[in-house]
């Protein structure tokens, strides 16, 4: 196993944030919110961004080619249903970027063949004329076999086929019930690289929802089996349980590089930031308890933690809060607090406490903090000043 980084594979991450996320209901951004996240995303070095639908709106189409227009490194990508008014609608915007890409799917499970009541044999023909017309219009084109994960595998290595010879540049294989789970994500990959033929000229992507609460896992066990891009949004912002979040695939191919060697050219330390902005444009707040970028993935508050992570952070932390942006880590103040943190934290706060003053204060601090849940820096000044102390 390879720790040289320039040996190792680089994963694309895609981000759809501005076109999954935001149908999540109730997540609709403005039109300047959308181009200041896409400007985010750039900087922070997301590979491909998915910046709407643009078919689906003027405001979405607008969006998109705006996005084009001001893109610096990313590429530019806009999401297109099997029709030839979806893709050159799409075209149109997308164009407009120095790196653009037309994304065209169409739901292939029996189930969802059963919506355009189209025989397996008319899909195909559908999807050979949709993707050939895309490509006709731009060399990156990306298909997407929507519920893939519930498709028969014959007839999705069949239709696989026919988009790459039809001049897909990526497949995208998406999970979009959050159906799978990561032994099964990681076999269809592979089952796809095994039988296709051309496969091994093409990119595959997985596109994972939240359903089962596996799309972490799922999306980093297809990149085990082959898939090179990851498709995600930040803060895991999408419909129902939402998607991949980008944060925690980043971030687990940047911790455990050890067993998952891949590199991604994220600048991880604009993580947080970016996560706090997509919070409060789409309105949906980041549970306190989220993997990497919730208020409390760097917080502690029991006294045998805090007491670990003064002697040594990587007693509690497997990741430095410095590394997704954070300027440290937040020992919370509350009952379960021991004395060594407050001690540290008194200090912090200019109070140099003897022992004996410390036992007194400690006495003080703990009917406090059984009183109120989270004791504050200001709860901290007033205890000291009602104990007739100066720091
Ligand atoms: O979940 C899904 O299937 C999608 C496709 C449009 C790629 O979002
Ligand atoms: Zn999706």
């Amino acid at each position: 196993m390879t720790t040289d980084k320039s040996q190792q594979d680089q994963v694309l991450i895609f981000d759809t944030t501005l076109r999954d996320g935001e149908q999540s209901p109730g997540a609709t951004m403005t039109h300047d919110e959308k181009l200041e996240i896409a400007s985010l995303l750039d900087e922070m070095g997301v590979d491909i961004i998915e910046a709407g639908f643009p078919i689906a709106s003027e405001g979405d189409f607008k969006a998109v080619s705006e996005i084009a227009k001001r893109s610096r490194n990313s590429v530019i990508c806009g999401l297109a249903r099997a029709q030839f008014g979806d893709i050159d609608r799409c075209w149109e915007a997308v164009k407009h970027a120095a790196r653009p890409r037309i994304h065209t799917f169409i739901g292939t499970s029996p189930l969802h063949r059963a919506i355009p009541n189209l025989t397996q044999d008319e899909m195909a023909e559908r999807i050979h004329e949709t993707v050939s017309h895309a490509r006709n219009l731009c060399d990156n084109v990306q298909w997407s076999p929507m519920d893939a994960t519930r498709t028969e595998h014959d007839y999705l290595c069949r239709v696989v086929e026919i988009a790459i010879k039809a001049g897909a540049t990526t497949i995208n294989i998406p999970d979009t019930v959050g159906y799978t789970a990561p032994r099964e994500s990681a076999d269809l990959i592979r089952m796809l690289l095994e039988r296709v033929p051309g496969a091994d000229e093409i990119v595959f992507a997985t596109h994972c929802h939240n359903d089962l609460g596996m799309a972490t896992a799922n999306a980093l066990a297809a990149v085990e089996a082959g898939a090179r891009q990851i498709e995600c949004t930040i803060n895991g912002l999408g419909e129902r349980a939402g998607n991949t979040a980008l944060e925690e695939v980043v971030m687990a191919l940047k911790v455990r590089n050890d067993i998952m060697p891949f590199r991604t050219g994220i600048d991880t330390k604009k993580l947080i930031h970016i996560s706090r902005r997509v919070a409060t444009v789409s309105g949906f707040p980041v549970q306190y308890n989220k993997a990497i970028v919730g208020k409390n993935a760097f917080a502690h508050e029991s006294g045998i933690h805090q007491d670990g992570m003064l002697k040594n952070a990587e007693t509690f932390e497997i990741m430095r809060p410095e590394d997704i942006g954070l300027s440290e880590t937040n020992l919370v103040m509350g009952k379960h607090s021991g004395r060594a943190a407050l001690r540290a934290k008194l200090a912090e706060l200019g109070f140099e406490l003897a022992d004996n003053q410390l036992k007194d204060v400690f006495v003080r601090f703990k009917a406090l903090a059984d009183r109120k849940k989270e004791v504050y820096e200001d709860d901290l000044l007033a205890l000291m000043r009602d104990s007739g102390s100066d720091p």
